[in-house]
C-alpha cells in the first residue's frame, strides 16, 4: 500500500514538476521576449535622444552599452533604408541585415517594438527611430539564448533538486510508516493467522514489539490475549486430563446421554460391564449394545431424567452374561448434566457392579443356612444320643440273655453293629460342629479321617479309590475346626473334580517350609486324578468367588481355606495339569495337587507369611 502511495506521489510530482517546467520556460521567454522589447526601445530611445541633441557618437555608445547587457547578443543601429549604421562588436561595414531582418523594415509601426525570430534559436527585437515625426533609422538587439537557457535550466535544476528531495522524503516517510505502522499491522496479521492456524502452537508467540506507538501496545495486548488464552487452554487440558484419568480409571462404570439417547462418552469400566468394545459405544442407543429388557429399562431412566431434570437413584438392574451365562445385577444412578442452570444438555448414568455383593450376601445366606444345619445336625445327635445309649444296653443286655439263640442272636449281634455306626455317625457329626476357640495339638490323621469318613458315601458312589498315606501318631498345633474345614474343602474339590474310578491321595508327614527350610511343621496334600484346571483357572483359584461350577458352587471354598492357611503361619501350593499332555505322577493324563504347610509351635496368628504361590502345568 505504501510502495503504491510512494508510486502515486513520483507521478504526480512527475506531472506537476513537467508542468511546471513547462510553465517556466514559457515565462522565461516571455520575459525575454519583454526585455528584448525593452532593451530594442531603450537603444531606440537613446538614439533618437542623441540625435535630437546633434551628437550622432552618442548613439554608438548607447549601442556598445547595450551590446554589453549580460542576456544582449548583440545590438546595431541602422538607418531607414536598412544600411549599418552602429555595432556594438566590430565594424559596421562587415554587417549587412539579412533578408529576414530587411523583411520587419516594412512591418514595423511608428510606437510598435518587434519581436521575431530568425530561426529556433535566435530572437530579435527592432525598433524604429523617429525624431520630430522623420524616421531617423531602427534599433536592433539579438537576445543571447544561452543566458535563458542558463536561466531555464536553473529552473529545471531547481525544480528537479526539490522533486528528489520530495522523493526521498517521501520514501523516509513511507519507511517511517512502515516501520510504525505497516510493520507491526503485518506482524500481527502473521499472528493471528499462526493462531488460527494451530492454536496449539505457541512457536510464534509472543509477537515482537519493534515500535512505542498505539500499534506497540495493540501487539502487547495480543501477546497478553494469546498467552491468556493459552494459560486457559492449559487449564482446560489439566482439567480434562482430570476428567479423562477418573473416567479411565473409575471403579464405576460412566456412559453419558445426549437428547437423542445416544452414547457421547463412556468408560473403560462400562465397556467391560457391557462386554462391547469401547470404541463400539459412541453414537450408539443401548438397544443396539444390551440385550432388549436391560437396554428398554434403561432407555427409560434416561428419558424420564430428561423429562424430569431430577436424578434416579440405586435403580437395581439384573440380567445375564451372553458369554458366561452368569446373572449380573448393576446398581444405577442416573443424573441430569446441565449447561446452563436451566438446559439439561446430557444425561450421565454410573453404573456399579453389584453382582459380587449379590453373590456374596447369597453366599453368606448358604453359610448361614449351612450353620443352622450344622447346628441343627449337632442338636439332633446329641438328642439322639441318649435314646442310643439306652437302646445299646438294651441290646448288650438282650446279647448276654441266655435263652438267645441263633438266629435271634445273629439278629441281635448286626442290630448292635448298626447302633455302634448311628453312634459313630452322631459322634462325628457332634465332633465336626464343635468349635474350639484356642489352637491346641490336634491329631493329624483324627482330622484327614474324620473328613474322609465325611464324604465316604460321595466317594463309595464315584467308586473312587482312596490313599491314605499318614503316620496315626502325627499332630500339629492349629484350630482343629478350621484345618477340618480346609481338608473338607480340597476333599470336596477333588471329588467334584473326579469322575468314575479316580484316585484321591491324602497324606501327611514332618516337613520343612519350602519357601523357608529352617522352619519345621507339617505338611499334607491332597490329590486327586481328576479333570485338572487350565492355567489360567489354577491361577485364579483363591479368589473370592470364582468358581467354575456356575450353579453349585460358591467359588469362596479356597478363598476361605488360604485365609485359614495364613492365619495358621502356613503356605499354600497348587499344581494341575489338564488331560492330554503325558502321564503325572499318579499315572493319569490329568489331575491336581493342592499342598500345605502348617508349621509347629504355638503360632496361631502369625502375622507376616509369604503369600501364597500358585501354579500350574
Ligand atoms: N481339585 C481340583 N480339580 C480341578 N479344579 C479345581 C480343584 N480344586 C479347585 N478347583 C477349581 O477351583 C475353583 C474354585 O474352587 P473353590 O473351592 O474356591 O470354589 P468351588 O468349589 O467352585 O465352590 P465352593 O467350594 O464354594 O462350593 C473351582 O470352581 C474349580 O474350578
Ligand atoms: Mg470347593
Amino acid at each position: 500500500m505504501l510502495a503504491g502511495l510512494v508510486l502515486l506521489e513520483v507521478l504526480s510530482l512527475g506531472v506537476f514538476g513537467a508542468l511546471l517546467i513547462r510553465q517556466q520556460t514559457h515565462q522565461v521567454y516571455l520575459h525575454a521576449n519583454e526585455r528584448l522589447a525593452f532593451q530594442a526601445s531603450s537603444v531606440a530611445l537613446q538614439a533618437r535622444e542623441a540625435l535630437q541633441q546633434q551628437r550622432p557618437g552618442w548613439v554608438g555608445l548607447s549601442v556598445k552599452m547595450m551590446g554589453e547587457a549580460p542576456d544582449v547578443d548583440f545590438a546595431m543601429v541602422t538607418d531607414p533604408a536598412g544600411n549599418v549604421l552602429f555595432v556594438s562588436q566590430g565594424e559596421p561595414e562587415q554587417k549587412k541585415l539579412e533578408p529576414a531582418e530587411l523583411a520587419q523594415i516594412t512591418q514595423v509601426r511608428h510606437e510598435e517594438t518587434r519581436v521575431f525570430s530568425l530561426g529556433t534559436d535566435r530572437w530579435e527585437s527592432v525598433k524604429a527611430i523617429y525624431t520630430q515625426g522623420d524616421l531617423r533609422g531602427f534599433a536592433w538587439v539579438e537576445t543571447d539564448r544561452d543566458w535563458e537557457h542558463g536561466q531555464i535550466g536553473s529552473i529545471l535544476h531547481a525544480t528537479l533538486l526539490l522533486g528528489f528531495i520530495w522523493i526521498v522524503a517521501s520514501v523516509l516517510l513511507a519507511w517511517l510508516m512502515a516501520r510504525s505502522i505497516s510493520r507491526p499491522l503485518a506482524i500481527l496479521h502473521r499472528g493471528t493467522r499462526a493462531l488460527m492456524r494451530s492454536p496449539e502452537s505457541s512457536g510464534s508467540f509472543p509477537l515482537p514489539v519493534l515500535v512505542q506507538n498505539e500499534f506497540g501496545d495493540l501487539i502487547e495486548a495480543f501477546n497478553r490475549m494469546v498467552a491468556s488464552l493459552a494459560e486457559q487452554r492449559a487449564g482446560l487440558n489439566d482439567t480434562l486430563a482430570l476428567l479423562d484419568s477418573m473416567l479411565a480409571n473409575a471403579i464405576v462404570g460412566l456412559v453419558f446421554f445426549d437428547h437423542d439417547l445416544r452414547i457421547v462418552r463412556v468408560n473403560q469400566r462400562f465397556s467391560s460391564m457391557s462386554g462391547v468394545p469401547l470404541s463400539r459405544h459412541l453414537g450408539r442407543t443401548l438397544p443396539e449394545l444390551l440385550p432388549p429388557p436391560v437396554a428398554q429399562e434403561l432407555e427409560n431412566t434416561v428419558r424420564s431424567v430428561f423429562a424430569e431434570q431430577e436424578p434416579v437413584h440405586n435403580l437395581e438392574i439384573n440380567g445375564q452374561s451372553d458369554i458366561s451365562g452368569q446373572q449380573w445385577t448393576w446398581l444405577v444412578n442416573a443424573y441430569p448434566v446441565r449447561t446452563t442452570p436451566h438446559k439439561v444438555r446430557w444425561v450421565g448414568v454410573i453404573f456399579l457392579d453389584a453382582s459380587d455383593r449379590k453373590r456374596s450376601e447369597e453366599a453368606l445366606r448358604k453359610s448361614e443356612k449351612l450353620a443352622a444345619t450344622g447346628r441343627l445336625a449337632a442338636s439332633i445327635a446329641h438328642e439322639i444320643n441318649n435314646p442310643l445309649e439306652a437302646v445299646t444296653n438294651l441290646l448288650y443286655l438282650l446279647h448276654n440273655y441266655c435263652k438267645l439263640q441263633d438266629p435271634a442272636l445273629n439278629y441281635v449281634v448286626m442290630a448292635e453293629h448298626e447302633v455302634q455306626r448311628i453312634a459313630e455317625i452322631t459322634q462325628k457329626t457332634l465332633r465336626f460342629y464343635r468349635q474350639s476357640t484356642l489352637p491346641s495339638r490336634a491329631s493329624m490323621a483324627e482330622l484327614l479321617d474324620s473328613v474322609l469318613g465325611l464324604y465316604k458315601g460321595r466317594l463309595n458312589t464315584l467308586n473312587m479309590q482312596v490313599e491314605q498315606d499318614y503316620d496315626p501318631a502325627l499332630e500339629l498345633f492349629c484350630f482343629a475346626g478350621e484345618i477340618r474345614q480346609v481338608i473338607a474343602n480340597l476333599v470336596g474339590n477333588a471329588i467334584d473334580a473326579s469322575s468314575n474310578g479316580g484316585r484321591l491321595l491324602v497324606r501327611a508327614r514332618r516337613s520343612r517350609n519350602w519357601a523357608d527350610p529352617a522352619q519345621t511343621g507339617v505338611r499334607f496334600a491332597v490329590a486327586d486324578t481328576g479333570a485338572g484346571m487350565e492355567p489360567e483357572v489354577a491361577a485364579r483359584v483363591f479368589e473370592a468367588f470364582f468358581t467354575t461350577k456356575e450353579l453349585t458352587g460358591t467359588g469362596l471354598g479356597l478363598w476361605v481355606s488360604q485365609e485359614i492357611i495364613v492365619k495358621h503361619g502356613g503356605l499354600v501350593h497348587v499344581r494341575s495339569r489338564t488331560g492330554g499332555q503325558g502321564e503325572s505322577s499318579q499315572g493319569s493324563a490329568s489331575g491336581t495337587v493342592f499342598q500345605i504347610f502348617i508349621p509347629d509351635g504355638p503360632q496361631p496368628a502369625a502375622p507376616e507369611v509369604p503369600a501364597p504361590g500358585a501354579e500350574a502345568n
